[in-house]
């Protein structure tokens, strides 16, 4: 590495960029030289392409329990390609791990990651995340960071074996835990199922929220091809890592920045395949947030337009039978994105230089496998989610339908109300509590303020009495989120929610509610005169915090419409939409 400062008609590149302020750059530079040169760096390494690496392993995060290795692939990928890897840490969360809610860290995530590609010397950087919100987190901040990045998953877990019958999480963990609270299966055998649901290291194994952000971070063209689906602890994946870390040095020497892979048609490639995978919910707000920072702005009836014209192909649970392992041995996303082709915009730019289209083309051909289906026989007629609208929900909400209960997609009920999670928690089991199969369950304030960080609690449980009855599913409806591996008739997301005072605020016991999927409708059955004299009566005071992160949080968090991304992490001109002009 030369003393001298880099070419004056050049931007920075490699240990020259980002110096730290000392008012003298040679003097910076110099400094900086001899401390890397104290960790046994030479003039020749120091030379090259830096290409940083987002360490996101810790003893709290089983699904990143691979990272180490995935590090050492991707810095002989690098090496191999002529670069300099150099990995650093950033925060690493696990949703189970996470109090109350990992998603009242994403947004903290992203911003640590921002600020460290920011602050340190990088020409690209690879994205090591798989755990739910780390890969929107990194995708996030990667965005607003705005170098060359690319994203590197760490894969599934393997799937384990219970009494003959093959088990994953967390579809299983859920239906399992129903039949436990259902006195179906004892102490004993949960214990014994508890050992099996998460076989190995890796993400969830099902199509939770880790996956479909796997699957989507593939359609947006931020992984290599076939980065989504090898499992954690396979050699597919310890190569798909050399590959990332390779590809990082090429995009690094071209300046393919981040901005020109995700585009408009790359974000509606993503929504696409988002409801063919029967995909969580929760990646219409991950998508809503990453694209909110290239300046796009979600057209969430659009989403749903194209959800009546995008069936779900992949038989995976919860909407399906199959588990993750499965899609990577049918050919993963090559698969499916064949499949989907009629609707992809193929001429999207992918971080391999080339189009999906090309990627496509040089995948190879199709071959006989029983995990991805034709558009010509689905294993939905539509997309995986539906967006409902109606004066419950002003600003919207959602439903996940391929894994709603078909007899309650038309349902008309009475509410039986939860003012807040530990209300639930209070009465849920209660066998005094007045509730019937037919009513409607709805929880408050859970939503990005009430909780706050919108926890996944969406999934209320059956009442103890009536799943003791042999009651599986019931309406319900909050303004929280709900796991991807969930199912159920489920409506989530309700905006505003209720903590801001939006009309889920002021629903009462005894209130009729209608859900029609069909209709898209979500409708509270009481008069506007009603629901005003009711705001009146009781106003709603948003909660606020003394000081820290959560009153950073609860001042400028926004809604779920907006992605429950920071207000100020946003840029100011967001007049793009997604989908683009056609
Ligand atoms: Fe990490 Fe499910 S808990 S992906």
């Amino acid at each position: 590495m030369s003393d001298q400062p880099a070419d004056r008609d050049e931007a920075p590149s490699g240990m020259h960029k980002g110096l730290t302020s000392y008012g003298d750059a040679g003097f910076s530079l110099f400094l900086r030289k001899a401390f890397i040169k104290g960790a046994g760096f030479s003039d020749n390494a120091l030379d090259r392409p830096v290409i940083g690496i987002t360490s996101t392993g810790s003893a709290y995060n089983p699904c990143h329990g691979n990272a180490p290795q995935l590090i050492e692939a991707v810095k002989r990928g690098v090496m191999l390609a002529g670069g300099l890897p150099m990995d650093f840490p950033t925060i690493s969360l696990h949703e189970s791990f996470s109090a109350p809610t990992s998603m009242y860290l994403r947004n903290l995530m992203s911003m640590d990651t921002e600020e460290l590609i920011r602050a340190q010397p990088m020409d690209a950087v690879v994205l090591i995340g798989g755990c739910d919100k780390t890969v929107p987190a990194q995708l996030m901040g990667a965005a607003s960071a705005g170098i060359p990045a690319i994203q590197l998953i760490t894969g599934s877990m393997l799937t384990g074996s219970h009494r003959g019958e093959r088990v994953g999480a967390c579809t299983d963990c859920r239906r399992y835990w129903a039949r436990y609270r259902a006195q179906d299966i004892g102490a004993d055998e949960i214990a014994a199922v508890n050992d099996q649901l998460v076989a190995s290291v890796g993400t969830c194994s099902v199509m939770g929220t880790a996956s479909t952000m796997a699957c989507i971070a593939e359609a947006l063209g931020m992984t290599v091809p076939g980065g989504a689906s090898p499992p954690a602890v396979t050699a597919d994946r310890m190569r798909i890592a050399e590959r990332t870390g390779g590809q990082a040095v090429r995009i690094a020497r071209e300046r393919l920045t981040i901005d020109r892979v995700l585009t408009a048609k790359a974000f509606e490639n993503a929504m696409r395949v988002l409801l063919a995978i029967g995909g969580s919910t929760n990646a219409v707000v991950h998508l809503t947030a990453i694209a909110g920072r290239l300046g796009f702005e979600m057209d969430l009836p659009a989403l749903d337009r194209m959800g009546r014209e995008t069936p779900v192909l992949l038989d995976l649970k919860p909407s399906g039978d199959h588990y993750m392992e499965d899609f990577h041995h049918a050919g993963g996303m090559a698969t499916l994105l064949r499949a989907l082709r009629p609707l992809l915009h193929l001429d999207a730019l992918t971080v391999t230089g080339r189009t999906l289209g090309e990627e496509l083309d040089a995948a190879g051909p199709a071959f006989a496998q029983t995990v991805v289906r034709p558009l010509s026989n689905p294993i939905y007629p539509q997309g995986g989610i539906a967006v409902l609208q109606g004066n419950l929900a002003p600003g919207g909400a959602i439903i996940k339908q391929s894994a709603a209960s078909p007899a309650l997609m038309e349902h008309e009920g009475r509410a039986v109300v939860f003012e807040d999670a530990a209300d639930l928690a209070s009465r849920i089991d209660d066998p005094a509590l007045d509730v019937t199969a037919d009513d409607v369950l709805v929880l408050k304030r859970i939503g990005p303020k009430g909780a706050p960080g919108m926890p996944e609690a969406g999934y209320l449980p059956i009442p103890l009495k009536l799943a003791r009855a042999g009651v599986k599913d019931m309406v319900r409806i909050s303004d929280g989120r709900m796991s991807g591996t969930a199912f159920g008739t489920i409506v989530l997301h309700v905006t505003p929610e209720a903590a801001v005072g939006g009309p889920l605020a002021h629903v009462r016991d005894g209130d009729r509610i209608r859900l029609s999927v069909a209709q898209r409708e979500i409708a509270l059955l009481v008069s506007a005169e009603e629901l005003a004299s009711r705001a009146a009566a009781r106003p709603v005071v948003e909660p606020t915090a003394e000081r820290g992160y959560r009153r950073l949080f609860l001042q400028t968090v926004t809604q779920a419409d907006q992605g429950v991304d920071f207000d100020f992490l946003m840029p100011a001109d967001r007049s793009k939409r997604i989908p683009g002009a056609p």
